[in-house]
C-alpha cells in the first residue's frame, strides 16, 4: 500500500487501486475545512485528475466526526467582497473537479458532517454515513447559505423541498433522516462502513434520479409561486432586513435554477456579498460568543454524579427536570408530596417529547426521584437550593442542611434578586455558596447567569461552570449585585414599556416596534409570560438600587391576581394560553420614539454594568443579554449595535431623550469614561 502525507491530509492507496483521502487536522478536535486544508486538497485532487485511481474515499480521522464545516475564524477576515470571492471561488473549483472525476467517489462519514464538509461530501458521488452521524447545512445560522456549491447540489440530490427546508431552517438531520430525503446514498452502522464503501467503488451503484413530480415544481411556471410561500414562511420568523441570507437563498434558486453553471457562479457572490455584510459578521460573533462561554469551564478535576434539588416549584421542578434529562442522578426535596408527584408527571411529559422511545424515557425517570425526606443531600455534590424568594427562609435552611452536607459539596442557589452576601451569614463554609441563576422555561432558556459573591471560592465557581456546561447551558460569570445582568438591564425596558402604555400608547404597538426592532417577544407580551406578579417582585427589588419608578397599575393588577398568561389575563387577554390580539384604532399614530426610548433605557443600564464589571468584558456582557433576553442576535449584542450606530449617536439620542422624557435617561458615568470598540 502506497502511503503519502501532507499536513492534514493522508493518502493511502490500496491493493484495489482505490485512494483513501484521511483527514486529521492537527491541534484541533474536529475537522474543518480551513485555508491549508483546501489548499492541499487542491493539490492532491489536481494528482487525481491527472491519474485517475479506481476510485476516492473521503474520510476522517478524527473521533468527533467527519467535517464540522469552513473555518469560521476566516470568515472575519476578508477585506472585500471580491477578496472573499476569490477564495469562494478557489474551493468551487477544487469541488467541481471532485464532481467530476471519471472515478466513483465516497464520502465515509461518520459523526458530524456539517456546512462546508456536508458541501465536500455533496461534491462526491456517493455518502455513506454511520447511523448516529448527524449531517446539515446550518450556515444560515451565520447569516449566510452554502457556499461551496451545497446549494445546488443538495437540491440535485433530494429534490427542491427537502433541500430548501435543510438549508433554510439550518437543522441537521439523523442518518436514516438523511438517507430518506436523498441527501446520502446509505445508512450504516459502524461497523460496516470501510466495506460498504469499498464495495460502492468496485460495484458502484445506479443513482437514483427524483421523482416525477420535481419537475414541475421547478418548472418556469411553478418556481415563483413556490418562491412567494416560502418567502412568506420564512418572514414570518425573519425579516428580510434584519436576516438577508434565506431570502437570498430563495432568489437563488428562483433566478438561477435553470441553469447550474449560472446558480453555482450567483451561489458563490451571493455568499461572498452576505460574508461582509453586518448580520453575519454579528451572527459569526455570537456564535464565537456561545464558544467562549462554554470554554470558561477550565477546571477538569471537577466532578458531578449527584445533584440534590431543593424547592419542587416551577424553577426547582424544572432545573431537577433538565438535570435528570442530561444525565445526572437528581434527588428533589420538597415540602409536599403533590408538588413532587407533579414534577415527576411533568418530567414524564417532556422526556416523551424529546425521548420519544419509552425505553429511555422510563431509564431517565429513573434518575430522577422525588425525595421529600432529603435523603439525597448526604451524597450530593451540589445541592441546588430554589425554595421560596425569601432570604431569612434560605438562610433557615442553609443552616439546617450544611452540616448533612458532603464536606466538598458546593450550594447553589436559584435566587433571582438576593446577592450572596444576605445568604452566607449561616453557613460554617461561606465560600462554597454560589449563585446558579436559571431563566424561565429551564428547557428553553440557554443562559445560566453563575453569581459569585464576595466569598464564593473558585472552586464553588468552577463546579457551578462546569455543571453548567454540561447540562448543555451556557455559563455567564456576574458579580453578586442587584439583578445580576440579565433583569437589571430587562427591568429598564419593561418599565419603560409600561409607561408608554400609561401615556396611551396601545400594547400592540409597543410590541411591533420591539419586534421590528429584533427582539423575539415585545416587552408587554413577555411581562405577561414571565407574570406580572414575578415583574412586580424583581421591579420593587431593584427599585431600591436603580431609576426605575413601579407602576401603580402593575401593582393594581397584581393585587386584583390579574398576573399575565399563567391566570389567562394580564396586559393582554389569553384564551387556551393564546394570546388575543386587541384591534388597532385605524386612525391611531404612534409617537416617534418608541424604538428609542425602550431600547435606549436597555443600552443605557448595559453601559452601566459594563462600567461596574457586572459580567467580565464587553463581549460576556453582549453573550449574556443575547442569551439571557434574546436581544437581537443580527445586532451582534447591545455593545455591538453601540458600536455599529456610532458612541457619540448613541449617547446624544439619550441626551435628547434625557431632555424631553426625564432623567431616567440620563446617560450612565460610562458613555464618557468607557470606547466601545
Ligand atoms: P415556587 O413558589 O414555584 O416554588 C418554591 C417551592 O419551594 C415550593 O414548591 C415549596 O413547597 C418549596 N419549599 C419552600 N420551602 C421549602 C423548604 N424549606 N424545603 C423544601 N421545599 C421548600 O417558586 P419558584 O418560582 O420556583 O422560585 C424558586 C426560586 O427561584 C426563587 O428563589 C426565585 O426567585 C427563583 N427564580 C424564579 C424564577 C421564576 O420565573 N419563577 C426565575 C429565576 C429564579
Amino acid at each position: 500500500m502506497a502511503k503519502k502525507k501532507y499536513k492534514n491530509w493522508t493518502i493511502i492507496n490500496d491493493e484495489d487501486g482505490i485512494s483513501w483521502l484521511h483527514l486529521n487536522v492537527p491541534k484541533s478536535s474536529a475537522n474543518i475545512l480551513n485555508e491549508q486544508v483546501i489548499i492541499e486538497l487542491e493539490e492532491i485532487v489536481k494528482q487525481l485528475v491527472s491519474k485517475p485511481p479506481t476510485g476516492v474515499i473521503f474520510l476522517s480521522d478524527k473521533e468527533s466526526g467527519f467535517i464540522a464545516g469552513a473555518d469560521i475564524n476566516e470568515f472575519t477576515t476578508f477585506e472585500s467582497e471580491q477578496a472573499a470571492l476569490v477564495n469562494i471561488n478557489r474551493a468551487h473549483a477544487i469541488f467541481n473537479a471532485i464532481e467530476n472525476l471519471s472515478c466513483p467517489t465516497v464520502a465515509l462519514i461518520h459523526g458530524f458532517c456539517l456546512g462546508g464538509g456536508m458541501e465536500l461530501a455533496l461534491a462526491c458521488r456517493y455518502r455513506i454515513a454511520e447511523e448516529d452521524s448527524r449531517l446539515g447545512l446550518p450556515e444560515v445560522k451565520l447569516g449566510i447559505h452554502p457556499g461551496f456549491g451545497g446549494t445546488v447540489r443538495s437540491i440535485e440530490r433530494m429534490g427542491s423541498f427537502a433541500a430548501l427546508d435543510l438549508i433554510l431552517t439550518g437543522r441537521s438531520l439523523k442518518a436514516r433522516q438523511a438517507k430518506k430525503t436523498g441527501l446520502i446514498t446509505y445508512s450504516v452502522p459502524q461497523r460496516h462502513l470501510l466495506t460498504a464503501a469499498k464495495q460502492t467503488v468496485l460495484k458502484p451503484p445506479k443513482i437514483k434520479s427524483l421523482p416525477w413530480w420535481e419537475k414541475i415544481i421547478n418548472s418556469n411556471l411553478v418556481r415563483p409561486l413556490v418562491a412567494k410561500i416560502l418567502s412568506k414562511k420564512v418572514a414570518k420568523r425573519a425579516a428580510r432586513s434584519h436576516y438577508p441570507a434565506p431570502y437570498a437563498i430563495i432568489d437563488l434558486w428562483l433566478k438561477h435554477l435553470n441553469n447550474r453553471t449560472r446558480m453555482l457562479e450567483e451561489e458563490a457572490k451571493s455568499i461572498a456579498h452576505l460574508l461582509l455584510g453586518k448580520t453575519a459578521q454579528n451572527l459569526i460573533r455570537v456564535f464565537k460568543l456561545t464558544d467562549e462561554l462554554k470554554g470558561l469551564a477550565k477546571d477538569k478535576s471537577v466532578s458531578i454524579n449527584h445533584i440534590h434539588v431543593i424547592g419542587g416549584g416551577v424553577m426547582g421542578g424544572d432545573i431537577a427536570i433538565w438535570c435528570a434529562l442530561q444525565g445526572y442522578n437528581v434527588t428533589l426535596q420538597d415540602q409536599r408530596h403533590e408538588t413532587l408527584a407533579a414534577v415527576i408527571q411533568r418530567g414524564a411529559k417532556l422526556y416523551k417529547k424529546i425521548l420519544k422511545q419509552t425505553r429511555l424515557v422510563n431509564s431517565t425517570l429513573d434518575r430522577l426521584t422525588a425525595d421529600i425526606k432529603g435523603n439525597g443531600l448526604v451524597k450530593a455534590d451540589v445541592v441546588i437550593e430554589a425554595i421560596f424568594e425569601d432570604a431569612n427562609v434560605k438562610c433557615h435552611l442553609f443552616k439546617e442542611i450544611e452540616p448533612k452536607m458532603k464536606r466538598t459539596a458546593v450550594i447553589a442557589t436559584n435566587t433571582s434578586s438576593i446577592p450572596l452576601e444576605q445568604l452566607t451569614g449561616s453557613l460554617k463554609k461561606p465560600d462554597r455558596l454560589v449563585g446558579l441563576h436559571f431563566f424561565n422555561p429551564v428547557s428553553k432558556m440557554p443562559l445560566v447567569e453563575i453569581v459569585v459573591g464576595e466569598k464564593t471560592s473558585k472552586k464553588a465557581q468552577q463546579v457551578a461552570i462546569t455543571l453548567t456546561k454540561k447540562i448543555k447551558k451556557l455559563p455567564l460569570p456576574v458579580t453578586s449585585t442587584p439583578g445580576f445582568l440579565v433583569n437589571r438591564i430587562l427591568m429598564p425596558y419593561l418599565t419603560e414599556a409600561v409607561t408608554l402604555f400609561e401615556e396611551g400608547v396601545p400594547i400592540t404597538v409597543i410590541d411591533k416596534i420591539a419586534l421590528e426592532f429584533g427582539m423575539p417577544m415585545g416587552p408587554i407580551e413577555l411581562a405577561d409570560t414571565v407574570g406580572l406578579d414575578i415583574c412586580l417582585h424583581v421591579a420593587e427589588n431593584l427599585a431600591e438600587s436603580m431609576p426605575i419608578t413601579v407602576s401603580e397599575h402593575l401593582r393594581e393588577l397584581v393585587a386584583k391576581k390579574i398576573l399575565g398568561k399563567k391566570t389567562g389575563q394580564g396586559f393582554y387577554q389569553f384564551k387556551k394560553g393564546k394570546l388575543v390580539k386587541p384591534q388597532l384604532k385605524s386612525n391611531y399614530v404612534a409617537p416617534t420614539d418608541i424604538k428609542e426610548r425602550l431600547i435606549l433605557r436597555l443600552i443605557n443600564e448595559t453601559m452601566a454594568c459594563l462600567r461596574e464589571h457586572v459580567a467580565g468584558s464587553k463581549d460576556l456582557v453582549d453573550a449574556g443579554i443575547i442569551f439571557g433576553t434574546g436581544f437581537a442576535p443580527f445586532h451582534g449584542g447591545p455593545l455591538q449595535y453601540v458600536k455599529d450606530r456610532g458612541q457619540e449617536q448613541v449617547l446624544m439620542a439619550l441626551e435628547n431623550l434625557e431632555k424631553r422624557h426625564g432623567s431616567r435617561f440620563k446617560p450612565d458615568d460610562g458613555w464618557k469614561s468607557i470606547v466601545i470598540e
